[in-house]
């Protein structure tokens, strides 16, 4: 059959991986997609800058918006970021120029997510956003298929690997947060504006996202308390460390009697626990289903390969066909949860 034709906005870390998958996996993605994984165009801000890959067959379009709506994109690919402006707009003239979409953009879709799901259902369209959520993990996949027989009671887990990597790092190195900081951004963590992270704003991103699957809810960001690293000492890792545990950024959510409950938080946890050996940039996420029980998921949350890795699913599934919404039911028909704020003692 025809080749799949992707047209990819956004070349750094994450938009690079995708290139470069493609150009190393070309086989095994035909194989597994049944058809060819063709790159149309590429899209960034700064054509003269200097990448990791080689982009030289590939046409170069200056604005997003124009790949978003070629003829000759089948997939458009938004690996630019930000909740508002070019992602956003670019994002909605592809759903209504007949486009599929892939996207890694959390906070895009924590903000606009429900606007985004019904405008790609009114035109037909899909919207997949596997790597949105932590990283190379397939989280999203496994809720919504693997798990397709389970009333979800309970979501929760470490889901930003900036903030992981600081907090480990500060103790295992014994380096300064400035050190540790500055490493994370060398391994391609950090958000663009990286309060976004230490703040819990990602995390919380990713948790509205992963409660609005499980639960069947529209996405609920303003419903999340948040609390994210900013407070957390060198001290206090250390004195947590004294007494054997270790803190961790901790998101949960559960459907409890009062309703939606969605909270992000630094968390004690005991240092041998699964929680606690997590060690840099790896996230972890665990699911319990009424008929499964306890699922745990773990792995990069964060970085070039394992993002690049999650989009790829994304690719392929779209190539194989499969246009199911990845919400248990029509984007239009889903309803808001009622907030539930933690009781305060
Ligand atoms: P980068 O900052 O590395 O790359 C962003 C890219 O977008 C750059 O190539 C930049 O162009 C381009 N860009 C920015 N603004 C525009 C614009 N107005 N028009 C055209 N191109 C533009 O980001 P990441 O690759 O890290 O992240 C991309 C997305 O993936 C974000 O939504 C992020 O949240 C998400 N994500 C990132 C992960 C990671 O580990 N890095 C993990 C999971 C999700 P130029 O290069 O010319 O400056
Ligand atoms: N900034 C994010 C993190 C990227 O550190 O987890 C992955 O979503």
């Amino acid at each position: 059959s025809a080749p799949i034709r992707l047209g990819i906005a956004g070349l750094g870390t994450v938009g690079i991986g995708v290139v470069k998958i493609i150009q190393k996996h070309a086989d095994l993605l035909s194989a597994r997609s049944g058809r060819e994984v063709a790159i149309t165009a590429v899209s960034a801000r700064d054509r003269m800058k200097n990448r990791d890959a080689d982009l030289s067959s590939y046409e170069w379009v200056d604005d997003p918006n124009e790949l978003a709506t070629r003829d000759d994109v089948d997939i458009y690919v938004e690996l630019i970021g930000g909740d508002s402006g070019t992602a956003r707009e670019s994002v909605e003239l592809a759903l209504k120029n007949g486009k599929d979409v892939i996207t890694a953009n959390k906070a895009l879709l924590a903000m606009h997510g429900q606007e985004l799901a019904e405008l790609a259902e009114a035109n037909g369209r899909v919207i997949r956003f596997e790597a949105a959520v932590a990283g190379g993990i397939p989280v999203i996949k496994t809720m919504t298929e693997s798990l397709a027989g389970n009333r979800i009671g309970r979501v929760m887990g470490v889901m930003n690997g900036t903030c992981n990597y600081i907090l480990t790092r500060m103790e295992s190195a014994g380096l300064p947060y400035e050190d540790v900081f500055e490493e994370a951004r060398q391994l391609g963590y950090l958000e663009a504006d990286p309060t976004l992270d230490v703040g819990g704003i990602d995390a919380s991103h990713k948790l509205a996202i992963l409660s609005s699957i499980a639960f069947g809810t529209q996405v609920a960001f303003d419903g999340v308390e948040i609390e994210g690293i900013e407070r957390v000492s060198i001290d206090d890792i250390r004195r947590a460390a004294d007494m054997g545990y270790r803190i961790k950024l901790l998101g949960v959510a559960q459907m409890t009697a009062r309703g939606l409950e969605q909270r992000m938080s630094p968390c004690l946890v005991p240092a041998e626990s699964p929680l606690g050996q997590l060690q840099g940039g790896t996230n972890m996420v665990v699911i319990e289903g009424d008929s499964v029980g306890q699922i745990v998921l773990r792995g990069a949350g964060a970085g070039e390969g394992p993002t690049a890795s999650a989009v790829m699913s994304d690719v392929v599934e779209l190539a194989r066909g499969v246009r199911v919404p990845v919400f248990s039911q029509p984007a239009s028909r889903l309803t808001r949860a009622q907030p539930a704020r933690t009781a305060v003692p």
